[in-house]
């Protein structure tokens, strides 16, 4: 009984629930889980007080390569994710170009194999241009499915009339991931985007939010197409997602469930800018009641680093959006110590979550067959969230200053190690996620 890693006496955290176990991997595989005391390998670790969970999958994530590698890149986001405990990352198609072609698209696939850390997939861009093409974009490889944006926010992507959306709804089988604020009401209200950022969410208010919302909800069940609602931010949009869950997933962010308005704009000015908005307290329990209620399928960080210099203008100047690709995981272990979730609901939103939303095939569970991806975990280890251990180009977190206890100690993927006690290990190996629905 030989194997390339086996991971022995750590605590594992798996759909059977969380048991000691030992875990073998074999080229790249889990080949057994269980007491494998009989068992060798090339390599061991020692996981003795540490969990053991699958991979953390981010769905969501802005990395800029190509075009705006001034605020991050394909090498230091992944580099992030992997520090963060991080296996898998799906990134945005508001690079420069947009991702909107089969050959932006297999461009970023070959700079992600150059250089990434973690595996990787990419959205395709709808736009009005490239309907007629979405079919076939989104069977290419490294695909994670299309991103639609409703409302513009940074970038030219804008998919906003009915008319339009049902076009790139009706053009394509797999899940559509939306960014859902409603475009007219944003131009209408764009006078109130003033002074500071604790006007944001006056302007891209709850109203925006909740209109976009169920306006792709109905066009998605009259279509027949599956969403994924991403960055969720109102107990309003939670209690319409609640009805479509036929057909509707739903994300929400570390941040919406950590921040709140007035008080992180006051903090942290336009550090705590981003789309949508950081809401009130009763928004941010609202997420928390309806993620304790099983309405929230995953948690993503939609990762938008932008430089300190950028940040730094004048609201409404400065860019929306804050990095969080590394935080996402210690700030919801966090919440787990807290008692705010349970260490298998959190599996559940990290890893066995976006497996299911995108059809991820081979990822997402501690079970035989699958890619050995697991993130090692030190639960009691009080750590605060320190500046120099980012590896984002943009070199700040809206959470420095934050003690957090539960850590991401190893990150292993496909039976490799990539990051150790806060160190990344050898060479950059990231490959394409594979999807059921394009195998
Ligand atoms: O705040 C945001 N920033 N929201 C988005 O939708 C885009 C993102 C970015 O790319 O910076």
């Amino acid at each position: 009984m030989r194997a390339d890693l086996l991971i022995k006496n750590g605590t594992v955290v798996s759909a059977r629930g969380i048991e000691q176990a030992d875990i073998a991997i074999e080229n790249e595989k889990i080949v057994a889980i269980g007491s494998l005391s009989s068992w060798s390998a090339s390599e061991e670790i020692d996981a003795s007080g540490l969990h053991v969970f699958p991979g953390v999958i981010d769905s969501q994530v802005h990395f800029r390569e190509p075009g705006l590698e001034h605020k991050e890149d394909l090498a230091t986001g992944t580099a992030a994710a992997a520090m963060g405990g991080v296996t898998a990352i799906f990134e945005m198609p508001n690079t420069k170009p947009l991702t909107l072609t089969a050959q932006d698209m297999a461009d970023k696939v070959r700079r992600g194999r150059e250089k990434a850390w973690t595996d990787f997939a990419f959205f395709i861009g709808a736009a009005a241009e490239n309907v007629p093409n979405l079919p076939s974009l989104e069977r290419q490889e490294g695909v994670a499915g299309v991103k639609l944006f409703m409302g513009s926010s940074t970038g030219s992507l804008l998919v906003d009339r009915d008319e339009d959306i049902r076009k790139v709804l009706e053009n394509g089988v797999r899940r559509v991931a939306i960014h859902a604020e409603d475009e007219p009401r944003l131009l209408a209200r764009q006078h109130l985007a003033v002074d500071t950022p604790v006007n944001h969410p006056v302007w891209r208010d709850v109203e925006c939010a909740r209109l976009a919302t169920e306006r792709v909800l109905r066009i998605a069940r009259e279509t027949g197409r599956r969403i994924h609602v991403l960055h969720i931010t109102t107990k309003e949009e939670m209690a319409l997602l609640a009805k479509y869950k036929d057909v509707a997933t739903v994300e929400v962010t570390p941040q919406h469930l950590t921040l709140q308005a007035p008080d992180c704009y006051e903090e942290l000015g336009s550090y705590a800018q981003m789309n949508p908005p950081i809401r009130e307290e009763a928004h941010r329990s609202g997420l928390w009641e309806a993620l304790q209620q099983g309405v929230v399928d995953v948690i993503g960080s939609d990762h938008a680093p932008h430089t300190k210099e950028e940040k730094a203008k004048p609201y409404p100047q400065s860019p929306s959006g804050m990095p969080g690709v590394q935080t996402l995981f210690p700030l919801m272990l966090d919440h787990c110590n807290n008692g705010k979730l349970s260490l298998q609901h959190l599996m559940d939103l990290t890893s066995a979550g976006p497996a299911r939303v995108y059809g991820i095939a081979g990822k997402g569970r501690l079970s035989l067959g699958f890619d050995g991806d697991i993130t090692l975990v030190d639960l009691k280890r009080k750590q605060k969230i320190e500046e120099s251990w980012l590896a984002s180009k943009c070199g700040w977190s809206p959470f420095t200053g934050k003690t957090v206890t539960g850590w991401p100690v190893g990150t292993i993927i496909r039976g490799r190690q990539v990051m150790r006690d806060g160190q990344l290990l050898g060479s950059s190996a990231g490959q394409p996620v594979r999807f059921q629905e394009t195998l």
